[in-house]
């Protein structure tokens, strides 16, 4: 076990470079499975989430060889259809993989997957969906087991727009007879950087971004180099670490229009922020000001993934704020940990609320998911006196070297083993 130790009330100044999209890479890994071709993902982020998902691909049988930061996936080799629950536990992406497992071998079996423990995420959109391409599926002892004769084309309505089962669905689809329509299709940048994938493997697909997305079959993939989209959470997150510390911090290689909603809210909250090119500089030297509420929402509304950290946020500006939480249900268990450091915040249902306090006092905290683990560095970065916060394989799941970006920064963090 491996936890933070950090001595806020720095500012933060400097310049750092975003990582590729964790949510990119992993259906994209998955990807890999549809092609006997090599397939290189290009500046793969260092994060155990790819880790897990790389352990996955040579479980069922393709050779996957880190070349520096991009990775060689080869899956001529892939010759099981299975994903034991040990390893489909530490992953919840690996449900992405039913899509292109099924594809491949008309069979698949994989135990229920893990993730995030953030709420109930079920996974029945993906099985609707698999079942309208013709996917007969039975659970057996916590595996989902799927057979079919061939995958026929149609046309599939989501009835929540859900990002891994429009994924989910894409990859089953891709070389299914026919044409698959999904409606009510999530409208993520992800959505549309696995269209791109796929189509610069031959695939044709259309629409993705929007919420209709049309795959018409085809026979072969072939592989490719592809260089996913940079990560708007983790910019996200340092931009909001920033807002919290005050400073001015630079991110290259980002994409200023896949974190609107955010740019928009921390524009409101006081913070001065410029985007040139693929460049966002926030400058902030003030306690900012709350804004009234946020709620998040699917894409282009307000990210869930982005949640913690900005509730982190209002908890030490002027004035109070209300935070809905309309995708997952337990995204708030880091909220007793900022307590801990003097947020006053209480949560009833679906909203927080919070009362902005001066600053956050330094404090042991714990980290029970990746980005609430995430809010609590932010906030002990911006706290008055030493934090730890314990238990962070959580946070190492989607943030790579992120020690070393805000000691780069100016933050005063160190990873210490317990
Ligand atoms: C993905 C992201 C995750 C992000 C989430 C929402 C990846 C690897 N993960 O997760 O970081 O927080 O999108 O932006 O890309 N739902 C159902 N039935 C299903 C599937 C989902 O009811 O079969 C519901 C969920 O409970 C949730 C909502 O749909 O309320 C959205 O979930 P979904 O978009 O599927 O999230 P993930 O793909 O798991």
């Amino acid at each position: 076990m491996e936890k933070y130790i950090i001595n806020g009330g720095k500012e933060l100044y400097g310049s750092i470079e975003v990582q590729t999209a964790k949510n990119s890479v992993l259906p994209i890994l998955a990807a890999t499975v549809l092609t006997d071709d090599k397939v290189r993902v290009l500046n793969v982020p260092n994060i155990t989430d790819v880790k897990n998902m790389v352990k996955i691909l040579s479980r069922l049988g393709c050779k996957a060889v880190f070349d520096g930061n991009d990775l060689m996936i080869d899956s001529s080799t892939a010759d099981c259809h299975e994903i034991p629950s040990e390893l489909a536990h530490e992953l919840r992406s690996s449900v992405f993989l039913l899509g292109s497992v099924i594809s491949r071998f008309r069979m698949a079996k994989i135990a229920y997957p893990g993730g995030c423990d953030i709420g109930l995420r079920p996974v029945d959109l993906h099985l609707t969906g698999l079942k309208r391409l013709g996917v007969e599926i039975t659970e057996e002892n916590g595996y989902i087991v799927c057979k079919c004769d061939t995958l026929k084309g149609n046309e599939i309505m989501l009835d929540c727009p859900s990002v891994g089962a429009t994924e989910n669905i894409m990859l089953a689809a891709v070389k299914a007879e026919g044409v698959t329509v999904i409606k009510n299709a999530a409208r993520e940048p992800e959505i549309e950087d696995l269209q791109r994938l796929l189509n610069c493997m031959g695939a044709k697909v259309r629409g993705a971004g929007s919420s209709s997305v049309v795959i018409e079959g085809v026979k072969t993939l072939k592989g490719c180099d592809f260089h996913p989209i940079p990560d708007r959470i983790e910019a996200g997150t340092f931009l909001v670490a920033a807002a919290m510390c005050g400073g001015e911090v630079e991110l290259k290689r980002v994409c200023a229009e896949n974190i609107s909603s955010l740019l928009h809210k921390l524009r409101e909250n006081g913070c001065k922020i410029r985007v040139n090119n693929d460049k966002i500089v926030l400058e902030n030297h003030r306690r900012l000001t709350s804004v009234k509420s946020i709620e998040t929402q699917p894409y282009p509304g307000f990210p869930t993934d982005l949640q913690a950290q900005i509730t982190a946020l209002c908890c030490i500006c002027r004035g109070q704020s209300i935070i809905t939480e309309n995708l997952f249900e337990t995204r708030f268990k880091y909220v007793p940990e900022l307590r801990k450091m003097g947020a006053d915040i209480t949560v009833i249902n679906r909203n927080a609320f919070v009362r902005g306090v001066e600053r956050f006092r330094g404090a042991t905290v714990v980290a029970h998911d990746l980005r609430g683990g995430a809010a609590l560095v932010s906030a002990a970065l911006a706290a008055e006196g030493k934090s730890e916060i314990l238990d962070i394989s959580h946070v190492d799941r989607g943030y790579g070297s992120l020690e070393y970006k805000l000691r780069k920064l100016g933050g005063d963090i160190v990873r210490v083993s317990v």
